[in-house]
């Protein structure tokens, strides 16, 4: 089997505007593993968004994949199916989305319809994906999720949105996220705005769900403390490029790329000693006026000459690690 569940390969997207096009997400390829949590971190517009709503095709408007592929591997009897989602039409993208791949946008307090109910709602999704009409099993189906998110199901079938907290209305998203029971759930930002408390019960929450219904998820997140403790892999956005990816240890402990020792020294939960925070200099690149040679090198405490030529390409290591940077290896020595 597989082990990734999807694979990015070669993948740029592109928004065409009127006077310009932004390329959003430059190159990027990636194997999301399957069963496993893959965090994306990086910096508010680094692509993260772009790049995960392109597998169901919600890129956001006028957003284009501009050239590479998107493979889903679908385990039928223990065979390996090979989907290239990427070119499905609207028509074969809708049975695909919300039944093997759902996803929780940023914001998704907000996506519940302030004039209905939850269970009208759930109901309404079960109808347009032709699932089963029996009333008394939609309900069942529904209180079962509610359930499972820790809700007071009878409450919150009959409630309306604002009758709900910030922390239930996320888990009613998250539970509506497993309706269809996906293999992959794309989960953005999912406790921005929810206190801390709130965002670490939502991380067990998501992180059991994970391991008990063996359902693959891609996080993102720009609170990196975050994936230290829930995710498996981390992939590091910087400018649309996938910079660093890894094992979430090796990710911490080795700190190859620059720029995620940069993130790292820049949270204060994971570096514990307030006197030894750095925050990164400089901001994040202007996509339309990008520096020459390695996007990140303006802002890299160890750039050399070489940096400013042209952009590194992959390195990719034997323990699967890989990242854009031309010194990704020998920045390892001492780490382990
Ligand atoms: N609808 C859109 N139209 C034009 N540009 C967009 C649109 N959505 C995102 N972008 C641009 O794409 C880049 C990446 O955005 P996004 O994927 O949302 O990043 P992230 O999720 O990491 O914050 C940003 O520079 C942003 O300005
Ligand atoms: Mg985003």
């Amino acid at each position: 089997m597989n082990e990734n569940i999807i694979e990015f390969r070669n993948v740029s997207i592109d928004y065409p505007l009127r006077k310009y096009t932004i390329r959003a997400v430059t190159d990027v390829t990636l194997g999301i593993k399957r069963g496993k949590i893959t965090a994306l971190v990086g910096e508010s517009g680094s692509g993260k968004t772009t790049l995960s709503s392109s597998i169901i095709q919600c890129i956001s408007e006028p957003g284009k994949i501009a050239s590479g592929d998107i493979v889903f591997f679908d385990n039928v009897d223990g065979e390996d199916k090979k989907i290239v989602v990427s070119k499905f039409k609207e028509k074969e993208m809708k049975p695909f989305r919300w039944k093997r791949v759902s996803m929780v946008f940023q914001a998704a307090q907000s996506a519940l319809n302030p004039v209905m109910t939850v269970e009208q709602q759930f109901v309404e999704t079960l109808l347009a994906h032709g699932e089963d009409k029996d009333k008394q099993k939609q309900r069942a189906r529904c209180k079962e999720l509610l359930e499972y998110v820790k809700l007071d199901a009878e409450r919150v079938l009959s409630s309306y949105p604002h009758e709900l907290s910030g922390g239930m209305k996320q888990r009613v998203m998250i539970a509506f996220s497993l309706l269809l029971n996906p293999d992959l759930i794309i989960l953005d930002e999912p406790t921005t705005a929810l206190d801390v408390i709130t965002q670490s019960y939502i991380f067990n929450l998501l992180k059991q769900i994970n391991r008990e219904k063996n359902i693959s998820m891609i996080l993102m997140t720009h609170d990196i403390s975050v994936v230290a403790k829930f995710a498996d892999y981390v992939g590091v956005m910087y400018g649309g490029r996938l910079v660093e990816y890894g094992k979430v240890n090796d990710i911490f402990r080795k700190r190859r790329h620059p720029y995620t020792e940069g993130l790292i020294n820049a949270t204060p939960s994971i570096i514990g000693d307030i006197d030894k925070l750095k925050p990164i200099e400089g901001s994040p690149p202007d996509l339309m006026n990008l520096p020459k040679g390695c996007i990140f090198s303006p802002r890299c405490p160890y750039a050399q000459e070489v940096c400013v030529g042209e952009e590194p390409s992959e390195i990719c290591l034997e323990d699967g690690s890989k990242g854009r940077c031309y010194f990704f290896k020998e920045r390892d020595n001492g780490r382990k």
